[in-house]
């Protein structure tokens, strides 16, 4: 999706922007930009395609200004082209401004502004932002220090839909504004500098001390100093955030990719994400959540609200959740959630799993359990994300920035979080033996090494991709929680390798799929189940005796002589077994996409954060 920066200090503006840029560069665009302040002007430059395009734009070597915004721009109104891309001016080009997310009303607004003799060049929603600010600049009449201000919240109070937005302009050239809704934006605080962004680690390497800014905030950014506002514009205090990842955890550490990176940091995420919530002898803790046993026994069922791999984490863990608590679990799709009739209420808790923490249809899944009566609980990767200000709890996975926009260690967190919350939930209702909970425990604080052993040889991973990356399609299956991690390893597959592919029950392919079984067709099937181990055999002996090549993931002890190749993974209790068969998985799919030549972190169409719907 689109990605903002913005620079107010000292330096040249435009190398600090472009450097922004590229490290916004994982989420996706098609088109790049900046406006800098010069000497009572503003000098816009944007071109479509790669942010390095900029460069071959002679004018950027000429910018001097010491305060600039810039935007990777990921179309939605407009095709991508230099005059869709941002920032936009107004008319007079007094304002310029970047934006991410939409505007829904700006066709009315369009017309009212072309009704009032403003003129637009582009197809974008955004077009009307600088306009509208002109517009309401040149009605008021008090010239004070605050008429800048003014316009832009005068503007925004006309906006249906969701923004973050930065403006300059060339009549107030000491500072930046900005403001958002529905959309993320941070502040980061520097010496004499103050950076602005979207993401968190594309201003990661100039300070780790952020603002984080609420819905309808309005905030004016100097070099030194900022003044905050609320919606009224009447002045607020808000306190640093300091964020612990570091530099280098944003960048690819030697790895050849930023996916394959975050594969191998699963061990050290994990470790993350356990922390201190689990002890053996000791009850588990979550610092944010006091559930009591009236709460959680008047529950009527848990639902797991999510989007593509979290929404899979949830299908993974839903299994243990029941069986611990005894409470019902539902799985939904969150684009589909939100737009039917849920029957939830005051006694259902809504779970909402989020990466990013900025999902659209996620967010708007949680308002609307919040509408009606039920407790939101948001499980994010992000601190201090749109998802967990719109939640009445939240508990973050701790698994440190994920770049590549397949997501790989998010997941495995996610996995590991709600168990861990499973079990959290087990030991206040007295659900689950405690034997039984303690020996999950145990299970848990083993998988970091686990997935370690799991790591340290993908030779023969490596080599069956290498065998079939040429296939046109693929199918996973499993059954229980294999099933579930099926889903994943085909999405992860689709995503980065272009190849189509199915995750299914093993137990449904004689209900229709097993008709597209053919010679060479490739099957992968995760065994990780005792109890159905037997039946999870037979389906693939069923899919092979129709000549399909069969590549299996395992725990259990087979006769590896029936199948083509087998991938041993070491013995864990299938209710969390996804947190680690998913690991050979993700390296199928990632060695696939490497023998295609493929760009494995930024996969054609898709972004990492999908902030509109
Ligand atoms: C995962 O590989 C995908 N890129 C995608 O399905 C992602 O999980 C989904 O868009 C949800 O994102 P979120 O966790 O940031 O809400």
């Amino acid at each position: 999706m689109c990605g903002i920066v913005g620079y107010v200090g000292q330096k040249k503006a435009s190398p600090i922007l472009i450097d922004g840029l590229l490290k916004l560069e994982y989420r996706g665009y098609d088109s790049a930009g900046l406006s800098t302040i010069e000497t009572n002007s503003i000098s816009n430059i944007k071109n479509k395609g790669r942010v390095n395009s900029l460069n071959d734009i002679p004018e950027l070597s000429t910018l001097e200004g010491t305060i600039g915004i810039a935007h990777t721009r990921w179309a939605t109104h407009g095709k991508p082209s230099v005059v869709n891309s941002h920032p936009h001016m107004d008319n007079s080009k007094t304002f310029s401004v970047v934006h991410n997310g939409i505007i829904e009303n700006y066709n009315d607004l369009r017309i009212f502004l072309t009704n009032n003799g403003y003129n637009f060049l582009s197809q974008t929603d955004t077009e009307v932002i600088p306009n509208l600010i002109h517009y309401y600049f040149s009605k008021d009449t008090n010239n004070d220090d605050k008429k800048f201000l003014r316009a832009v919240q005068s503007a925004c109070n006309d906006f249906k839909g969701s923004y973050a937005i930065e403006v300059i302009s060339s009549l107030y050239p000491d500072r930046v504004i900005v403001t958002r809704k529905d959309s993320p934006l941070v502040i980061g605080i520097g010496e004499n500098e103050n950076h602005i962004s979207s993401d968190i680690p594309a201003i990661l390497s100039y300070t780790k001390d952020f603002y984080l800014l609420d819905d309808n905030n309005y905030v004016e950014i100097y070099k030194d100093h900022l003044n905050f506002y609320n919606s009224n514009l009447e002045k607020i205090e808000k306190s640093i955030k300091n964020i612990e990842w570091d530099a280098t955890a944003a960048e690819k550490d030697g790895y050849e990719d930023y996916m394959l990176k975050e594969i191998y940091e699963q061990p050290k995420s994990i470790r993350e994400t356990i922390g201190s919530r689990i002890k053996l002898d000791a009850p588990s803790c979550f610092d944010d959540l006091n559930f009591t046993k009236e709460y959680l026994s008047s529950l009527n069922k848990i639902c797991i609200v999510a989007c593509g791999t979290a929404m899979h984490a949830g299908i993974a863990t839903k299994t243990l959740i029941e069986h611990l608590c005894n409470i019902p679990v539902e799985v939904e799709i969150a684009s589909e959630f939100r737009y039917r009739n849920p029957i939830i209420n005051e006694k259902t808790l809504a779970i909402y799993i989020s990466q990013s923490g900025e999902t659209a249809d996620t967010i708007a899944a949680l308002k609307l359990a919040k509408s009606k009566g039920c407790k939101t609980l948001a499980i994010s990767n992000v601190i201090g994300s749109s998802i967990t200000r719109e939640a009445d709890y939240t508990i973050y996975t701790h698994a440190g920035p994920e770049i590549a926009v397949a997501s790989t260690k998010a997941y495995t967190s996610q996995v590991v979080l709600l168990s861990i919350l499973g079990i959290y939930m087990a030991e206040i209702l007295g659900t689950t033996k405690s034997y039984v909970l303690e020996d999950l425990k145990k299970e848990i604080f083993e998988l970091p090494n686990k997935m370690q052993t799991v790591l340290n040889d993908v030779s023969g991973i490596k080599n069956f991709a290498k065998l079939v990356h040429k296939e046109k399609d693929m199918f996973f299956i499993g059954r229980g929680t294999d099933y579930a991690v099926s889903l994943e390893g085909s999405l992860k597959l689709k995503e980065i390798s272009y190849i189509h592919s199915e995750g299914y029950a093993s137990g449904e392919l004689k209900h229709g799929p097993i008709a597209l079984i053919e010679d060479n067709t490739t099957v992968v099937s995760v065994i990780t189940n005792e109890d159905l181990m037997e039946k999870s055999i037979s389906n693939v002996q069923e899919v092979a005796t129709r000549g399909a090549k069969t590549f299996v993931v395992t725990n259990q002890n087979i006769d590896k002589s029936r199948f083509d190749y087998v991938v041993e993974i070491p013995p864990v209790n299938s209710l969390i077994s996804p947190a680690l068969s998913v690991i050979p998985l993700q390296l199928f799919s990632y060695y696939i996409a490497k023998e295609k030549g493929l760009d494995v972190d930024k996969p054609r169409n898709l972004a990492k954060s999908v902030t509109v719907e």
